[in-house]
């Protein structure tokens, strides 16, 4: 695997590559990150990684400082998983100057997470399109873990005409279903046994939905009450359209449960499609 920081050095190895197929990622890898690289390769003949934490993504409060930056362990991964060629760049060699033109997504930037995490899909837009100039790739892999930034990608890259195809990798979870993120380090051994129950309700929703209850309110009323009691803090559980994420309706399927939730002092986020 070759390893490049600098730009011009990466678009320099990459001119003379075909089938490139890109997967961007912040580190701290985990299985599903791997399953992403994996899959890449069945759609091109070079498979490119990125690894950068992307301070334009993180609120004045959130985890920037904090996010874990495991970069040898990470190379590790990825060399045994087949990846010809990693985009590891500094902030300088990614930002060289503040970064001051963005892209700006439309209204689906503030529903759901651009709730409670203004201007995280703008920093997520901007940084992935940085990349995608860098990489070029005709292919790239995102996980549908979150959900709502494979769509403001999908969208992205549609809008603007890049000449790539963004394909959605299935959410990969542990045995007890918890799904894999690299936030789950942050847990406590009592939080992680806690845990699993996200996915629990996500799919007590899909289940009561096939059994044909679309009182969705309700239904998400439920699903809060049901994490409250269990010390659980909810940002959103909401039932919404997979065509845009706007609330379920009896006419908009079909839906996707996204939830993003508070254990303590970590914030997990999950979706189940239905
Ligand atoms: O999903 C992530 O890890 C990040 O949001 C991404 C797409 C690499 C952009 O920084």
């Amino acid at each position: 695997m070759k390893i490049f920081s600098d730009i011009a050095a990466l678009r320099a190895e990459l001119a003379a590559r075909t089938g490139r197929v890109f997967v961007p990622t912040m580190g701290n890898l985990h299985a599903g990150h791997i399953s992403l690289m994996r899959q890449a390769r069945a759609h091109g003949d070079t498979v490119i990684a990125s690894i950068f934490v992307n301070r334009l993504q993180f609120g004045p409060n959130e985890d920037f400082d904090q996010y874990p930056r495991t970069f040898q362990d990470d190379c590790d991964q990825l060399r045994a998983a087949g990846v010809d060629v990693l985009f590891a760049p500094s902030e300088r060699d990614l930002y060289p100057e503040p970064q001051e033109y963005f892209v700006e997504p439309p209204a689906i930037q503030n529903l759901l997470d651009g709730q409670f995490r203004p201007g995280h899909f703008r920093g997520v837009a901007t940084v992935v399109l940085k990349l995608f100039n860098c990489v070029q790739p005709q292919v790239a892999l995102f996980g549908k873990k979150d959900y709502q930034q494979l769509m403001v990608l999908r969208n992205m890259t549609r809008q603007l005409a890049l000449p790539i195809e963004i394909i959605g990798g299935e959410t990969v979870r542990a045995a007890d279903g918890l799904a894999l993120s690299s936030r789950n380090g942050y847990l406590s051994a009592a939080e992680r046994a806690e845990a699993p129950r996200l996915y629990r309700c996500l799919n007590t929703l899909r289940t009561a939905l096939h059994a044909g209850n679309t009182d969705f309110a309700q239904l998400e009323h439920n699903a809060q009450a049901e994490l409250a009691a269990h010390g659980w803090q909810s940002d959103y559980i909401a039932l919404c359209s997979q065509a845009d994420l706007s609330a379920a309706t009896v006419d908009n399927g079909p839906w996707v449960a996204l939830a993003a939730s508070r254990l303590g002092n970590t914030r997990l986020i999950d979706n189940i499609e239905i």
